[in-house]
C-alpha cells in the first residue's frame, strides 16, 4: 500500500515515515522543508520538495505516485506564533487543505488522516475532554484546524473522500534510538526547552505563568509519545480501508502533568538542576488539556506504549545528548 505524507520532514511526520517504511509501506513524502528537515526524512521513502498550496505540484507528485491514502501533517502548528501572525496560520494551513483535498479529488484518493488538535476546544468545559465537547479556540492555531476537520466533513459530504481527524494532545519523546527526535527553530515547546537548559546551552527554564486555576497555577497538558501517535495514523487508515465512516478522536495518555511536574520528571531523568524563573502568561494558554482516548483505543484499538512521562522525557533525552544542535550536528 502506498501512502503519502504531506510534512514528513517534520517533527512528527519523520516519525511517522519511518514507522510507515518499518511497518513495510511504500511511502511517497512531500514537504516544503520550510520548518522541517531533509535529513529527518527515512531515505527509503521517495521525497519531493514543495509545497501543499502548489495545485500543479501536487497533481504531478499524485500523477507519477500511485497513492491510496494520504497522511496530512503539513501545518504550521506554534500556538504563540499564530497569536502574532494569524493570515500565516490561516494561509498556510486552511489553504494547504483545501488544495491538497482538490488534488487528492482530482487523482481519485479516498483516504486521508489529518493531524488534528487539542487546540481545537479552547478552554475546555470539562476535564477530561470528549470528542463531542464544545470547540471554541483561543488562538489562530487552533482555529485553523477546526476550520481544517470543518472542510474534511463537508468535502466527505460530497465527494466521498474519508477522512480520520486526530486530535493530539502534547506530542512528545523521540525514536528510542535517537535518531530522529524534536528540532524546531525557534524551539518554543516545554520539553525541548527543558532538556535545553539540562544541557546546558540555556541558563534558566522560563515558567510562563504560576497563577492559572490549577493545583500548582501552571499549565496542566497531556503528553503523548510521538511513536504512539504514529502507530494510531496507521491503525486510522486501516479504519478507513475497512469501509468505517469518517471520525474524530483525541489522543492523549490521559493524564495531566503541570509545566512545574514535567520539569522536576526532566530533572529526575537527566540528573540535573534546570533554573527556573516565574515569567508572564503567554498569551493563548488554556489552563488545563487533558484528553478522554477511550474512544481510540475502543474504537481503533489504539494502545500506547510509552505510558509514564519518563518514558517519554527519556526518549527526548536521548535524542538530544546524541544531537545537541539537532540535525545540524550531522
Ligand atoms: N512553557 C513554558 N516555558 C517555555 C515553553 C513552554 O512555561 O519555555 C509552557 C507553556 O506556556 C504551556 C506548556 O509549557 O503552558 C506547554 O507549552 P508547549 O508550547 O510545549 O505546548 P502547547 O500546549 O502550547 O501546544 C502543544 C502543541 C500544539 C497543540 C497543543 C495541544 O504545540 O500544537 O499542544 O495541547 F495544539
Amino acid at each position: 500500500m502506498a501512502v503519502l505524507v504531506a510534512g514528513g520532514a517534520g517533527y512528527i511526520g519523520s516519525h511517522m515515515v519511518d514507522r510507515l517504511i518499518n511497518d513495510g509501506y511504500d511511502v511517497v513524502v512531500v514537504d516544503n522543508l520550510s520548518t522541517g528537515h531533509r535529513q529527518a526524512i527515512n531515505p527509503k521513502a521517495r521525497f519531493y520538495e514543495g509545497d501543499t498550496r502548489d495545485s500543479d505540484f501536487l497533481d504531478d507528485v499524485f500523477s507519477k505516485e500511485k497513492i491510496d491514502a494520504v497522511i496530512h501533517m503539513d501545518a504550521f502548528s506554534l500556538v504563540p506564533e499564530s497569536m502574532k501572525d494569524p493570515l500565516k496560520y490561516f494561509d498556510n494551513n486552511v489553504i494547504g487543505m483545501i488544495k491538497l483535498l482538490e488534488s487528492m479529488k482530482k487523482a481519485g484518493i479516498k483516504y486521508l488522516v489529518f493531524s488534528s488538535t487539542a487546540a481545537t476546544y479552547g478552554n475546555p468545559e470539562r476535564i477530561p475532554i470528549y470528542e463531542k465537547d464544545r470547540k471554541d479556540p483561543i488562538n489562530p492555531y487552533g482555529e485553523s484546524k477546526l476550520i481544517m476537520e470543518h472542510i474534511m466533513k463537508w468535502v466527505d459530504e460530497a465527494y466521498g473522500i474519508k477522512f480520520v481527524a486526530l486530535r493530539y494532545f502534547n506530542a512528545a519523546g523521540a525514536k528510542e534510538d535517537g535518531s530522529i527526535g524534536e528540532d524546531h527553530h525557534p524551539e518554543t515547546h516545554l520539553i525541548p526547552i527543558v532538556l535545553k537548559v539540562a544541557a546546558g546551552q540555556q541558563d534558566t527554564m522560563k515558567i510562563f505563568g504560576d497563577d492559572y486555576d490549577t493545583p500548582d497555577g501552571t499549565n496542566v497538558r497531556d503528553y503523548v509519545h510521538v511513536l504512539d501517535l504514529a502507530d494510531a495514523h496507521i491503525l486510522a487508515m486501516k479504519y478507513l480501508e475497512k469501509g468505517n465512516p469518517s471520525n474524530i478522536f483525541n489522543l492523549g495518555s490521559s493524564t495531566g502533568f503541570s509545566n512545574k511536574q514535567i520539569i522536576d520528571a526532566a530533572r529526575k531523568v537527566t540528573g540535573k538542576k534546570i533554573p527556573t524563573e516565574i515569567a508572564p502568561r503567554r498569551g493563548g494558554d488554556p489552563d488545563t488539556l487533558v484528553a478522554n482516548s477511550d474512544k481510540a483505543r475502543e474504537v481503533l484499538g489504539w494502545k500506547p506504549q510509552f505510558d509514564n512521562i519518563d518514558s517519554i522525557i527519556k526518549t527526548a533525552w536521548t535524542w538530544k545528548t546524541k544531537h545537541p544542535n539537532g540535525y545540524e550536528d550531522k
